[in-house]
């Protein structure tokens, strides 16, 4: 109540000052296209210039060896919105000194985005950051969501070399590619089957693609994120955020140098998605899981330095990939610092999972699942130990992957992401 009598006092003296700020924003938009005009900004060449002849304005890639797929003008036009800064400056014209990077990526699940961004709307703190919404594909009733958000600024960016963006070219199937185990050399056809005898999938390998792609941009190109010092926080669409997770997040991360030196990572959910937490009066320390992690940028540049790997490796996973192949070769045991209680849920449609009751899933829209009063409010206490969690069972090195990344296509795409906005190599 209090809160809306605020915002309604607020919204009468920013009309007020409407016309002046929009005076004022169209002399300023005029002064700055005038100025781009004699200003060499650094403009991708590496994939030629578009059918009109002009090279683009609106990339910050450098590198000139890049092999990235010839775009359509979709995909150009997609790569443009990225640049767009984001919604509700106007409400949140600030982020808090000490925020916490959120970034939601997603395909195409309506129903389950609405889910997950209407338990964000009630996370504490969350008025405190920028929320950026990484899309894989572009579908309206996706956008519609996002583009409801009120709670803080938001961005949203799209994934231009998505499979879903390439009707008939790579990234997305083109007419001869090989399907199933056709044999390339008997069919004539393009592609290099996975370790099991099996050719691409586009839709599968867009999950993968979209990650690192996601990845890459969010640290290494973004203005909006380029330069940010702390952590970021990555979720998905089917996963329902606890009111205190932002909050239990930024007590992890404070307590992570002392509590637990050797965390890469600070995680609000455990690693075995089906579990809820402990319980236990203590932090706890195990393998980094793939719900609510968060991590910084010198464990980016970590893991971007093992793109070779990354890109390699046979698995279409993502997750998968980093536990086989990336965490490994790091030289040590990779620990995520987490609460006793969970802070986000992986769900999923009800009836589609094994060991019903305990899991969380969601039928016509409404999800089962009852926050307790405990998870309302922080939870976690700054002077508890740690408990480690050694010898995890779980996807390690030696594991080879469940194939589906068997196409040189494919890894070269990854690698070409991991240079984008890197100026050599
Ligand atoms: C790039 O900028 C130039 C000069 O401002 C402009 O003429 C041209 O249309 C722009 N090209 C694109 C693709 O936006
Ligand atoms: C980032 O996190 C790692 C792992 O927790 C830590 O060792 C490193 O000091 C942190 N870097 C910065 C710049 O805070």
């Amino acid at each position: 109540m209090a809160a809306s009598h605020r915002k309604a006092r607020v919204r009468d003296v920013a009309f007020c000052r409407m016309i002046f700020i929009g005076v004022l924003g169209v002399v300023l938009l005029v002064l700055l296209i005038r100025t781009k005009t004699f200003i060499d900004l650094v403009s991708r060449h590496s994939t030629e210039t578009d059918e009109s002849g002009l090279a683009h304005n609106y990339t910050l890639v450098s590198n000139k060896n890049l092999k990235l797929p010839r775009q359509n003008e979709f995909s150009i036009s997609l790569e443009k919105r990225n640049q767009m800064p984001p919604r509700n400056l106007d409400l949140y014209p600030r982020l808090a000194k000490n925020h916490v990077v959120i970034v939601l990526y997603v395909h195409n699940r309506p129903q389950y985005l609405q889910v997950a961004v209407d338990s964000l709307s009630r996370v504490a703190g969350i008025s405190e950051t920028l929320l950026i919404v990484s899309h894989d594909g572009y579908f309206e009733e996706m956008n519609k969501i996002v583009e409801n958000i009120k709670f803080c600024q938001v961005k949203q960016i799209f994934a231009p070399y998505s499979p879903h963006v390439f009707p008939n070219s790579f990234p997305g199937v083109s007419p001869n590619d090989c399907k199933d185990k056709d044999d390339p050399a008997k069919k004539k056809c393009e592609g290099t089957p996975d370790q099991y005898g099996n050719h691409r999938s586009p839709k599968i390998v867009s999950l993968k693609h979209h990650w690192w792609w996601m990845m890459n941009t969010v640290w290494d190109s973004l203005k909006e994120t380029s330069q940010h010092s702390g952590h970021i926080l990555f979720l998905e669409e089917d996963h329902f955020i606890y009111p205190n997770a932002y909050r239990n997040l930024q007590l992890l991360i404070e307590l992570k140098p002392q509590k637990c030196p050797h965390c890469y990572a600070a995680n609000l959910a455990p690693c075995d998605v089906k579990l809820r937490g402990e319980g236990w009066e203590s932090l706890i320390a195990e393998r980094m899981g793939n719900v609510g992690y968060s991590f910084n940028r010198t464990v980016w540049q970590k893991i971007h330095r093992k793109a070779r790997e990354f890109c390699s490796f046979d698995d279409y996973n993502w997750d998968i990939t980093m536990w086989a192949t990336v965490f490994p070769s790091f030289g040590g045991p990779v620990y995520t610092l987490r609460g006793p209680r969970t802070s986000a849920v992986h769900f999923g449609k009800c009836g589609l999972h094994q060991g019903q009751g305990e899991t969380a899933c969601i039928d016509n829209g409404v999800l089962n699942l009852e926050v307790a009063e405990v998870d309302r409010v922080p939870n976690i206490k700054s002077d508890w130990g740690v408990y480690v969690y050694e010898h995890q069972s779980g996807y390690q090195a030696g594991f080879r992957g469940w194939g589906g990344w068997g196409d040189i296509r494919d890894r070269q795409l990854c690698l070409e992401f991991a240079k984008m906005y890197r100026a050599s190599g």
